[in-house]
């Protein structure tokens, strides 16, 4: 059984503690928040010991695996430590605030030999992964132009606003954006030229939109959390290629051609659900698929190769170097 330690227990740790309540194999052996009742609440249906800070749990714990869900501004110092005591680290996205923390953890990493995957949860989400299947079957000719978009209300759960405060998350910029922009990386490479802008007026850095100029083609990623509490969370795409065009909507996936419009079926897993939760795993989407890998990799012993430290690194310093060459 793969002993796992969670820490930080607000929204996404809820979330990873679902997907590792389902997993066969491993158990959710110890959380700490230093909200007490946060860390009470996940642990319902586990024997997980419960810590405050989650330095407590790195000192004390027997654990296999740690998870960090902190906010973004601790996930350096407490990922730096994990990988003191444990071979494999989870760290959610974005991998850090600040490109030399960045370089610090890579560091840290050499000297570790620890194996470390970023939440990067949009390598893992179906539609994604069957688009990146698309684009390199070449199947449908080459790309013309390529959109992504992620809109989302003002986030306004953060344990004390650390999400609305950019010293502490960077803001959308960081902390959502960077979800389009490491895919586009991962599947494109590095554009030969960018542009981004910003919004000052409204909650400052709430709003961004980058361009990027391949050889052949262009890409559009848009992002902003302005909106209303009443919007939709939307995660969409739209890719044209020569002979067809892929395209993601809040509620359909569709293949379209001169001949027709076809809906793109996933094959989804047959999971044998043998977990202590009682959630439905397909609600728990590309943070299950992505977790599965890392579990898998951690019960083999094999080197975590998606989603890495590494790839992380770079989107942040892309990023970052981008929010810089973008200054309006
Ligand atoms: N992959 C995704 O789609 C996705 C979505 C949302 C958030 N995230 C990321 O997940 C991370 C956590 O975000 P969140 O939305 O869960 O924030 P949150 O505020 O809901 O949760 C953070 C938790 O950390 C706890 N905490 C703070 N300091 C602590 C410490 N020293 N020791 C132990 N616990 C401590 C807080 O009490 C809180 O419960 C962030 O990096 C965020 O960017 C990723």
């Amino acid at each position: 059984m793969l002993k796992v330690g969670l820490i930080g227990a607000g929204f996404m740790g809820a979330m990873h503690a679902n997907c590792y309540k389902n997993l066969e194999g491993v158990e959710l052996c110890a959380i700490a928040d230093i909200r007490s009742e946060k860390a009470k609440e996940l642990a319902e249906g586990t024997s997980a010991q419960l810590f405050g800070d989650g330095k407590e749990l790195i000192a004390n714990a027997d654990l296999d695996i740690i998870d960090i869900c902190l906010p973004t501004c601790l996930h350096a110092e407490y990922t730096a430590l994990a990988m003191e005591k444990v071979k494999y680290v989870f760290v959610e996205k974005p991998v850090t605030l600040t490109s030399a923390e960045s370089d610090m953890l890579l560091e840290k990493q050499r000297e570790t030999g620890a194996f470390v995957q970023v939440g990067q949860v949009i390598r893992f989400w179906d539609e994604y992964v069957k688009l990146r299947e698309i684009v390199e079957s070449g199947i449908y000719g080459k790309i013309v132009n390529a959109n992504f978009r992620r809109i989302s209300p003002t986030p306004t759960w953060g344990w004390k606003d650390w999400l609305r405060t950019p010293e502490l998350s960077g803001g959308a910029a960081q902390d959502l954006h960077i979800h389009d922009i490491d895919y586009a990386l991962s599947l494109f490479g590095k554009p030969e030229r960018l542009a981004s802008v910003r919004n000052i007026v409204g909650e400052k850095n709430s709003y961004i939109n980058t361009i990027m100029q391949y050889k052949d083609f262009p890409v559009t990623v848009e992002g902003t959390w302005f909106l209303p509490g009443t919007h939709p969370f939307e995660a969409t795409f739209r890719v044209v290629f020569e002979k067809a065009t892929v395209e993601k909507t809040a509620d359909s996936f569709i293949l379209y051609t001169d001949e027709g419009a076809t809906p793109i079926s996933i094959e989804k897993e047959e999971l044998a659900v043998s977990g202590t939760a009682a959630g439905n795993i397909s609600d728990l989407g590309g943070y299950y698929n992505e977790l599965k890998y890392f579990t898998d990799c951690a019960k083999l012993g094999t080197p975590v190769e998606k989603a890495t430290l590494s790839d992380a690194a770079d989107s942040i310093k892309f990023l970052l170097e981008k929010e810089l060459m973008a200054s309006i």
